[in-house]
């Protein structure tokens, strides 16, 4: 008899951006003529920069000749996009990485859903709440997370670190003993960031405690404002503490093209239970050999050409288009009164609803009255109650519709 495993079974019904998509489908089955427009998972709506699709073309033509053929791509991925990777997001930013650091992939939520393959199960996990659900959903199926609590709103063996308003969204060091952190930055859902000093409370913390931080820096691309750190490694010795999470979907557009990668710096170690000091990084690459073959050829030269001259204006001018998005959802929202934040340095706006409203009541709100579909904080977690979340990933055109239904809104 085969059983099944049994964590699956505490998670909650959907996955959030199922729930929201299933509210939204049966909004527009019962209006048909009604226009939704979605601003709520972090899908992009710009076309791929010129640069990557020539790319493409050029490799999907390499695929069509016995000379030029691949077949399965190196496990970690091909030497020609880790190269242009560390050239281009870590040399240019004085941060030294080895080849053998960087482990492409189909996607930062894959690799982020996947790490906890290498760590123990007895290991307490700490998140920032809100938080991404995938790192706290995947801790619960592998049964890291205990029981769900539902009076809580919380799993039994999580540790949350509330970010709110209260406290500038900067989390405390958590005062229970934790093993693994998870930390976004520019942060998913809030869009709020963390300065260099204010990391580096984190990684000295970890690296006195003998902690893990699992860094997921897929939002990078969107800082605008100096002080920020781009990746955990320009603190000092981060690369004993960290691994690191990039993704190519937000960055450029690549949602529907699948790519991103992982650094797992070869001086970060792990115990085992006797004490013994284990690489990390031997047992990812252990892990993806074992269960992953590799990201497709016409993929990885489609990431590599995100770095050529031509790719980074194109990319570039994408990024600007949606932070101009980001800038005319965050106004609008002001001028309702709402407290908003994120969106200067993060392609979402997280704004305080009013008094009175939980978070899937004021987004049944806004989808009745304004047929805007946006994704509640409490999705998030617990401390994401009383917020809601805008994604600037939209088109121009629908976004600006959206705040002029806005503006409509009786609060
Ligand atoms: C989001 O909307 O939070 C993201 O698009 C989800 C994801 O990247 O998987």
């Amino acid at each position: 008899m085969a059983l099944i495993n049994e964590n699956f079974l505490k998670l909650s019904g959907a996955y959030l951006f199922s729930e929201v998509a299933k509210r939204a489908t049966a909004y527009k089955e019962a209006y048909p003529d009604k226009k939704v427009i979605s601003l709520s998972i972090g899908d992009v709506t710009r076309p791929l920069a010129p640069a990557v699709t020539e790319a493409m073309h050029k490799a999907v033509e390499e695929m069509a000749h016995a000379e030029t053929m691949r077949g399965y791509a190196p496990d970690a991925g091909y030497p020609f996009l880790i190269e242009a990777i560390i050239r281009n997001d870590f040399n240019a930013r004085g941060i030294e990485a080895d080849r053998d650091e960087i482990f492409i992939s189909d996607g930062a939520k894959s690799d982020t859903g996947n790490i906890g393959d290498i760590f123990g199960c007895e290991n307490k996990v700490a998140v920032t709440d809100p938080v991404y659900p995938v790192y706290v959903d995947t801790n619960a199926m592998a049964g890291r997370a205990g029981e769900y609590l539902a009076a809580a709103g919380a799993w039994e063996h999580i540790t949350y670190i509330p970010c709110t308003m209260e406290n500038g969204f900067v989390p405390a060091l958590p005062a229970a003993e934790v093993d693994i952190v998870y930390l976004c930055y520019p942060n998913n859902p809030t869009g709020t960031t963390l300065t260099k000093e204010q990391l580096k409370v984190w990684v000295d913390y970890a690296l006195a405690n003998k902690v893990v931080i699992l860094f997921d820096a897929a939002y990078e691309a969107f800082i605008t404002e100096e002080d920020v750190p781009h990746s955990i490694y320009e603190i000092e010795g981060a690369k004993k503490i960290a691994i690191e999470f990039r993704s190519f979907s937000k960055t450029a557009g690549f949602t529907g093209v699948r790519c991103g990668y992982t650094v797992v710096p070869k001086e970060l170690m792990a115990f085992d239970k006797k004490g013994n000091r284990y690489s990390l990084n031997q047992l990812w690459q252990r892990r993806q050999a074992t269960k992953f073959n590799g990201t497709a050829y016409i993929i990885q030269r489609a990431a590599e050409a995100v770095y050529s001259k031509a790719g980074k204006k194109q990319i570039k001018g994408t990024i600007d288009y949606y932070m101009e998005n980001a800038a005319v959802i965050k106004k609008n929202l002001e001028h309702t009164g709402m407290a908003v934040y994120g969106g200067v340095n993060a392609p979402y706006i997280w704004a305080k609803i009013p008094e009175g409203y939980t978070s899937w009541e004021f987004f049944d709100k806004l989808l009745n009255e304004t047929q805007i579909v946006t994704t509640p904080g409490v999705g998030f977690g617990k401390s994401g109650e009383g917020y809601i979340r805008f994604t600037a990933f939209g088109s121009k055109e629908n976004t600006l519709e959206a705040m002029e239904r806005i503006k409509s809104l009786k609060l």
